[in-house]
């Protein structure tokens, strides 16, 4: 019998999950039972970017998350609310949970894991940051045995391709945002981006993962690009820098008589030296540089938003849930599975 998914949202990451799940030679083997059992949306007469058989589709998202035939919810509207109540509706009916919401994680992972941890089901979450840059799962896993000294990237592609545009053409911060927002790569209200609150809610998400240990959002110092110009591009040039907004997690060391880690985890414009790694990511691109002990430096580096990107992230949390089902011979709630554990097993 096919693992049911009920996917929440068909906007853009919705309709790219729809299309690899719809398409099966886009599916790894393993999971090519995976079914899409009903389809959330806020309207029903909105054209679809994917093709959808009407009967899959409703507007009643609470009836989703609680309907018994499905196995895994799949929440991609984004946003605080609704978001965060039908993850914690889904997870308190049994369902395991994929979802690509930041700002939802950033701000509820304890309540969130704890209700999973009590539910016995699992809560994947590689969307939520980076896009279809692999993130999450390699900190938990192939990079799990290092202490993490830091981590640092660029984390937000809507800053970076404006930055990218301003040191190109010389051009000045509002002219290439306008720009941006007309081409569909910045959002009518881009407060969340060019701000740095999205880059915060992710590094808030990373650094807790990285550190063993929740960071509040209040905790990250947040500056945005608003206030660089094209004047200080071209002086960081001219000095050998490029100019980043960067998101940066990194644990002190402590001093010998204090057992207490430091932790510094900020979002701000920062001059790069145009060797560095992160200094040639431009465009659209994210990329997040690790430095532990003892695998040194890691750095990771691809598309972090679209359509095909994310869907890729979501997939493959949906695959991981169904391979660890599927080795487990159970479809039900686990209570004492440990996921990191299985996976690390399922993918040697
Ligand atoms: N607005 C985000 C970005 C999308 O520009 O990176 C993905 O979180």
């Amino acid at each position: 019998m096919a693992f049911k998914i009920g996917l929440l949202g068909l906007g853009t990451v919705g309709a790219g999950t729809a299309e690899i799940l719809l398409n099966p030679e886009l599916r790894h083997p393993l999971v090519q039972e995976i079914e899409i059992g009903k389809v959330g949306v806020r309207s029903l007469d909105k054209p679809r970017p994917v093709d959808l058989p009407a009967d899959l589709l409703t507007t009643d998202l609470e009836a989703i998350v609680t309907d018994p035939n499905i196995d895994i919810v799949v929440e991609v509207i984004g946003g605080l609310e609704p978001a965060r109540s039908l993850i914690l509706k889904a997870i308190a009916h049994g369902k395991h949970v994929v979802t690509a919401n930041k700002a939802v994680i950033a701000r509820y992972s304890d309540e969130i894991f704890d209700a999973a941890s009590t539910a016995g089901v699992y809560v994947m979450i590689e969307a939520a940051v980076a896009g279809g840059i692999p993130v999450i799962q390699p900190l938990k896993q192939s990079l799990s045995v290092n202490r993490i000294h830091r981590v640092m990237g660029i984390v937000n592609g809507t800053t970076n391709y404006i930055l990218t545009r301003m040191a190109r053409e010389g051009a000045d911060f509002d002219a290439v945002l306008a720009d941006a927002q007309r081409l569909g790569y910045a959002e009518a209200d881009p407060t969340a981006d060019v701000d740095g609150l999205d880059a915060a809610d992710k590094i808030a998400i990373l650094a807790s993962l990285a550190f063993g240990g929740r960071i509040k959002l209040p905790e990250v110092y947040c500056e945005g690009i608003r206030s660089i110009s094209a004047a200080d591009i071209a002086y960081a040039d001219r000095l050998g820098f490029v100019i980043k907004l960067l998101a940066t997690a990194l644990r002190e060391p402590s001093a010998p008589d204090d057992a207490t880690d430091h932790l510094q985890v900020r979002v701000h414009p920062t001059l790069l030296p145009k060797s560095h790694p992160l200094a040639s990511v431009n465009d659209v691109y994210n990329a997040i540089l690790f430095e532990g002990d003892p695998v040194g430096q890691v750095m990771l580096f691809g598309r972090g938003a679209g359509s095909g990107p994310t869907a890729s992230a979501v997939v493959s949390d949906i695959q991981n849930i169904v391979a660890i089902l599927k080795a487990t011979g159970s479809r039900s709630p686990h209570s004492t599975a440990d996921l990191h554990l299985l996976l690390a097993c399922i993918h040697q």
